[in-house]
């Protein structure tokens, strides 16, 4: 392996987090050209200094575009952190059914989706209570800053590998089918979702307010100021009692005063100065902006 130009990694570097706020610590900068293989190999690249050349040329742009989706890591399987997901089903779930029974309307949102695995477990967890969310309105997002992963997860195919991440075997055949592609899914989750992308450092023009937003495993590569204006706009989106889910080992805790952890669920976060459950009618409406607190 050729020993590359540290200031070509910063460089590639820097571009990642202007575009995305992720950071590449000096810990992870070797992995970009192993990262970069294929976009090396499609533009007949040789290393990163003579990329950085091209990105200041004609088609730069496009070029950036893909060096950016290259680097992004997608990581991701059905319901990943397998805890966190029976604690939706036993507790947030039942709660948000209970606080919203009047409007009988869900809005949930995945952050930072990747190939849509999360907010597919999601629907597959609804769709389990069929009978409770019977006459619902539920309206699913999933958002990423990537198109490619986007458009993936739109499709709703996954391969063998990825259907063998994270769910048993009644799962994969009762909500999958197998065809020429990989496993598609059944065709009435995947019109339970929708998928678009977006940025998360910039505010999200349609959609809330959620009641629940999962974005887990997104945070930890933003630096400390990102985080806390990303976790800003996260709040800007929920209704004042709704939840947020984070990865496993994330907090909101010396981050942002935007979100309290939720008393009594481990792992799950609120909207700060929510009240207790008990006293949620007397609330104003869902979905405020943080300067009206
Ligand atoms: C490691 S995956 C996590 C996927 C899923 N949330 C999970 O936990 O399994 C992180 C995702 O965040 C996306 N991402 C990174 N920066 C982002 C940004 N600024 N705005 C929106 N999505 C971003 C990446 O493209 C990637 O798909």
């Amino acid at each position: 392996m050729t020993e590359e130009n540290p200031a070509s990694l910063q460089i590639v570097a820097d571009l990642l987090r202007a575009r995305t706020g992720q950071q590449l610590g000096a810990g992870r900068m070797w992995r970009i050209s192993g990262a970069l293989a294929g976009v090396f190999r499609r533009h007949d690249i040789s290393n990163v200094e003579q990329l950085v050349c091209l990105l200041t040329q004609p088609g730069g742009d496009q070029l950036a575009g893909e060096v950016v989706e290259a680097l992004l890591n997608n990581e991701t399987y059905f319901f990943r952190d397998k805890g966190l997901f029976d604690l939706l089903e036993r507790d947030i779930l039942p709660r948000l059914h209970e606080k919203r029974r009047g409007q009988r309307t869900l809005r949930i949102w995945s952050a930072g989706c990747s190939s849509g695995q999360e907010l597919y477990s999601v629907a597959m967890l609804l769709a389990s209570q069929r009978e409770r969310w019977d006459g619902w309105k539920l309206e699913l997002l999933g958002t990423d800053i990537s198109p490619r992963i986007v458009e993936t997860a739109r499709a709703g195919t996954f391969s063998q590998f990825e259907v063998q991440r994270g769910l048993t075997v009644t799962q994969m055949l009762g909500c999958f089918e197998q065809n020429e592609r990989g496993w598609q899914i059944d065709e009435s989750l995947r019109r339970m979702v929708s998928f678009r992308q977006h940025n998360l450092l910039e505010p999200l023009a349609t959609g809330g307010p959620f009641d629940l937003v999962l974005c887990r495993n997104v945070l930890l590569y933003f630096d400390p100021a990102v985080r806390q204006q990303v976790f800003e706009r996260l709040f800007e989106a929920m209704a004042h009692d709704a939840y947020l889910l984070l990865g496993v080992g994330e907090t909101t805790v010396g981050q942002t005063q935007a979100f309290t952890p939720a008393s009594g669920l481990p792992g799950i976060f609120q909207p700060a100065l929510t009240a207790p459950d008990s006293s949620i009618a007397e609330m104003p409406a869902p979905g405020r902006s943080m300067l009206n607190r």
